[in-house]
């Protein structure tokens, strides 16, 4: 077959304009055997783009994926969450299930896997809105219309450095209908997105579009995370724009918690740099979010106010022009720069509906990057 292969090409995503312009394709990588010389090909588009779609990937082995994934830092190793989805009272605990030839790839969807990479009956569930947003939408509107779920990073938040890079898998996809998205937020945005959909939005973008007193302040502010935060959040609920949480004194108590060892509990920059262009992105998570750190040492501890901070920063950029829904077909391996883009779960599906995918990213091997390095 030598000579017969095409040399791989970057392609536009498709319905790119010039506000929503991040997101590349590559077709004409062999993911299973890649090369030096490819891999840097991909290495290079997913911090110039963000997110790298990879097609006709559905035969990939859960060993190449992890490979791959942990090509972007190899000396990084452990599963992003670690250990720590065993809890049971995580908000994340129902979501996602792990390989067990390959622990730090994790199957995630929809409906009863019989066989699986050596996983038996697993039963998957696709998240829905209605388990985490505090006023859902209308159970007879609900198969029109749906919501972002929880817009995040991938990352433990406690004790583990934020994954640089996660990949998704598409092994089934369902053939889907398409949904309206809204924000229900009182601006009466609306998306059109593709059945189980995942939302992309640019931290770049984020940052740019600020007013320079804001782009000051967050080069110059940190972000203190909740300890146990996937625990801590189990009794709050979300905003209808999945980007934050209400405050209602509804988090648990530091009692209530698995004890808390303070040198786990992360306090990151709020502004974390590229390592190919430089550029930063404003990247919070925004359900874990606890204080904010000012550069003059003053903590802002009133969850209230620093929640209301982070969604005055945030929201501007998960408007609809600025969203990429990607439209999952069989066989799309989608990369993407956890320290550049938020990321959201979308949609919901039937019970029968069987959706398979698996998901890979590894705790870094050193903290984000901020501003001033
Ligand atoms: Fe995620």
């Amino acid at each position: 077959m030598i000579g017969t292969l095409s040399s791989p090409k970057v392609l536009p995503i498709p319905g790119e304009n010039s506000q929503r312009n991040f997101g590349a394709v590559i077709i004409g990588v062999d993911i299973e055997t890649l090369n030096d010389t490819d891999f840097d090909l991909i290495y290079d588009t997913l911090y110039r783009r963000s997110v790298v779609v990879i097609k006709n990937n559905a035969k990939l082995s859960p060993k190449a994926q992890y490979e791959l994934t942990c090509r972007f830092d190899p000396a990084s190793t452990e599963y992003g969450h670690g250990k720590t989805l065993d809890a049971k009272r995580s908000v994340l605990h129902p979501d996602l299930k792990t390989v067990p030839h390959q622990p730090q790839v994790q199957v995630i969807g929809n409906g009863l896997i019989q066989s699986y990479e050596g996983l038996e009956n697993a039963k998957l569930r696709h998240p829905h809105h209605k388990t985490f947003h505090r006023e859902p939408i209308p159970e007879e509107d609900d198969l029109n219309f749906t919501r972002f779920y929880r817009w995040h990073i991938d990352a433990a938040l406690y004790g583990m450095n934020p994954p640089r890079v996660t990949s998704l898998l598409a092994v089934s996809v369902p053939k889907g209908r398409r949904q309206t998205l809204r924000y229900d937020d009182g601006t009466g945005d609306e998306l059109d997105v593709p059945l189980g959909t995942t939302a992309f939005v640019s931290g770049y973008e984020m940052y740019n579009r600020l007013s320079p007193q804001d782009q000051e302040f967050v080069r110059t502010s940190q972000v203190e995370y909740a300890a146990h935060p996937y625990i801590w959040m189990s009794g709050a609920r979300s905003r209808p724009t999945g980007l934050g949480l209400f405050s209602e004194e509804r988090e648990l108590s530091e009692a209530e918690l698995p004890p808390i060892e303070s040198d786990k509990i992360q306090v990151l920059p709020m502004t974390w740099k590229n390592p190919v262009t430089g550029e930063l992105a404003l990247q919070i998570h925004p359900s874990a979010v606890r204080r904010i750190h000012l550069k003059d040492g003053y903590i802002i501890d009133d969850l209230e106010r620093v929640r209301e901070i982070v969604y005055r920063l945030q929201r501007p950029a998960i408007s609809p022009a600025f969203v990429y829904p990607h439209d999952w077909e069989e066989g799309d391996l989608v990369l993407f720069n956890n320290h550049g883009v938020l990321h959201s779960v979308v949609g919901a599906f039937a019970e029968d509906e069987v959706r398979l995918f698996r998901q890979c990213n590894l705790s870094a091997s050193a903290p984000p990057v901020g501003p001033d390095a």
